[in-house]
């Protein structure tokens, strides 16, 4: 089963990006997740889009979701809402056919606050409806206080967030293979 998975932080130290690698540490047999970040697209712009496509990197994303059996996005929350770079990047995907529509995805995100994303998340809910894909209902993965769950290499060291972790990728396999 081949995730991708996307960090919605594009900073090197992130507790999301470390999250997703936390995932990856954990993924069961059968599971292969290649993270992705979305460093360095430029913002959406029609005129530019006219000019000359969409960006090499969102080309290159839209076939890695394509030939994938899922996706993971693991999001920051800013200012009560999804990071501008990815929503950025959706809207670019969104162009055309998108290669969300039908695409199993589930969303988890860490923040420095005490509901671990949670504005956001269910914001990325909507944007991806938009898409038609189809979203985990659940279990969900608010990390809060992510400041008090990794250590300075970024490693996720809380063992109650580790177990939850677990629990969501066997729920997460089940629902990419549409078990019941
Ligand atoms: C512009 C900006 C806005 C933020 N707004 C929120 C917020 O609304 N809620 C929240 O819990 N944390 C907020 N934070 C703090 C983030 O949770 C924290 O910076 C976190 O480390 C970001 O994720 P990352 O480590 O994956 O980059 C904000 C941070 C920035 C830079």
């Amino acid at each position: 089963m081949k995730i991708i998975g996307i960090s919605g932080s594009l900073r090197k130290a992130s507790y999301n990006t470390s999250l997703l690698r936390a995932l990856i540490s954990l993924q069961p047999q059968g599971m292969e997740i290649e993270p992705v970040r979305l460093n360095g697209i430029s913002v959406y712009d029609g005129d530019d889009e006219k000019a000359t496509g969409k960006p090499a990197a969102i080309l290159e994303l839209d076939q890695k979701i394509r030939a994938s059996d899922g996706v993971v996005i693991v999001t920051p929350e800013y200012n009560f809402s999804i990071p501008g770079g990815l929503k950025n990047a959706i809207d670019w995907l969104s162009r055309g056919s998108s290669p969300l529509k039908w695409k199993r995805v589930g969303i988890m995100g860490a923040s420095d606050g005490p509901i671990g994303t949670a504005r956001s998340q269910y914001q990325l809910r909507q944007t991806l409806q938009s898409q038609e894909a189809i979203v985990m209902p659940r279990p969900e993965i608010f990390v809060s206080t992510a400041h008090e769950k990794f250590d300075a290499q970024g490693n996720l060291t809380d063992e109650a967030t580790l177990k939850r972790l677990n629990k969501w990728l066997k729920a997460f396999a089940d629902w990419v293979e549409k078990k019941a």
